[in-house]
């Protein structure tokens, strides 16, 4: 039997309050691409908007539920802090600071994690998000081929007290930056971060439930006293992209995450195929961990569980991909229902917010 190891995320799910808004903030501010409208299928009067690269490819999805009257959420044990998205080199991302501060977003960075540099500020619900560089990834600081053995000390130059906080704020591109050019695209999810009231239980779960190695163990580079971990899909020499989960460990923490608005309703990794994703199951099952029945997300197909921390996870399929209802030209461009919520097209419609 193949072993169980994710490739890596298929997409990260978010709460809006005003699809509209999300829209403009995703598709036209960060520029990615609107690959499918529909609805909640268990839910069927709430928007659901895919974002991604061109064909949505699993790893670049970044999905919303519109919900209006969703409170704000807040981060927490078992809930996501946040979500970064990558972009390819240091002078991208300075083009992306100028770009969202010229935009009125508050911006912070770029900072030297080390393994990437962080930009971070926030969408219009309050969701934390960050633009991470692709390099120069995990093996700065151990061996390529043994990454996450030991228990690392950020240097002093990466904690608050060794940086240059004014040549930081001052750093950005000279230029204002009206479009999203070609080396600024973003690529898909670079890391998802959350917070965990038990590191060592939490790997021992990613392990073995999704064959995730943990690939860095160190500090959060913010306060020195929190551990960091970081986890991927490694093959004993490299890391495969869009694929690192981290959390910060909260030992004993009952500092829950609260669901809501501009926070992230759960996350998918990737099964291969809808035979690789029933072996999941049983596996899942025999870790006696509570499954969903294999749900058709006509995108892929969906099972859901949820982390010994609370956090909702899935493991969703490759295929068989967004073109299964609109061509690859118009992905996005009009609304589409699964063939059992097709006939209540007219209501549903209706009830939607417009979208523009
Ligand atoms: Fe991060
Ligand atoms: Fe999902």
């Amino acid at each position: 039997m193949t072993p169980l190891t994710t490739r890596g995320f298929h997409h990260i799910t978010m709460v809006s309050r005003d699809a509209v808004r999300t829209l403009a903030f995703y598709g036209e501010l960060l520029g990615l691409n609107l690959v499918k409208r529909t609805v909640n299928f268990d839910d069927p009067g709430a928007h659901h908007l895919y974002f991604g690269d061109e064909g949505g490819r699993p790893g670049t999805i970044v999905t919303f539920f519109e919900w209006p009257h969703a409170q704000p959420g807040h981060p927490g044990v078992g809930g996501v802090h946040h979500l970064a998205l990558g972009v390819a080199t240091a002078e991208a991302q300075l083009k992306w600071k100028r770009r969202l501060m010229d935009a009125g977003l508050q911006v912070s960075g770029p900072l030297d994690r080390g393994y990437f540099k962080s930009l971070y500020f926030a969408d219009p619900d309050g969701q934390i998000l960050e633009i991470a560089t692709a390099g120069p990834g995990y093996a700065i600081d151990e061996a390529p081929d043994a990454l996450g053995q030991e228990l690392l000390v950020p240097p002093a130059e990466r904690m608050p007290a060794g940086r240059d906080e004014q040549a930081i704020a001052a750093a950005t591109h000279p230029e204002p930056v009206p479009t999203v050019s070609e080396d600024m695209k973003l690529q898909g999810i670079h890391h998802i971060s959350g917070i965990t009231a038990d590191l060592e239980r939490a790997s021992d779960f990613y392990a073995e439930a999704l064959g995730l190695s943990l690939v860095k163990k160190t500090y959060n580079q913010d306060d020195g006293k929190i551990k960091h971990y970081f986890w991927a899909h490694y093959d004993g020499e490299n890391v495969a992209g869009n694929s690192s989960y981290t959390l910060f460990g909260w030992p004993g923490s009952r500092d829950l995450a609260r669901a809501g608005a501009g926070q992230t309703h759960h996350f998918a990794f990737r099964a291969n195929d809808d035979d690789d994703q029933a072996a999941w199951r049983e596996h899942l099952l025999s870790m006696d961990v509570e499954v969903s029945q294999v749900m058709d997300r006509t995108y892929f197909r969906s099972i859901y569980f949820n982390a010994p921390d609370g956090q909702l996870l899935e493991i969703a399929t490759n295929g068989p991909g967004f073109a299964v209802d609109e061509s690859v030209e118009s992905l996005g461009s009009e609304l589409q229902l699964p063939p059992w919520l097709e006939p209540r097209r007219g209501e549903i419609q209706s009830a939607l917010s417009p979208l523009a």
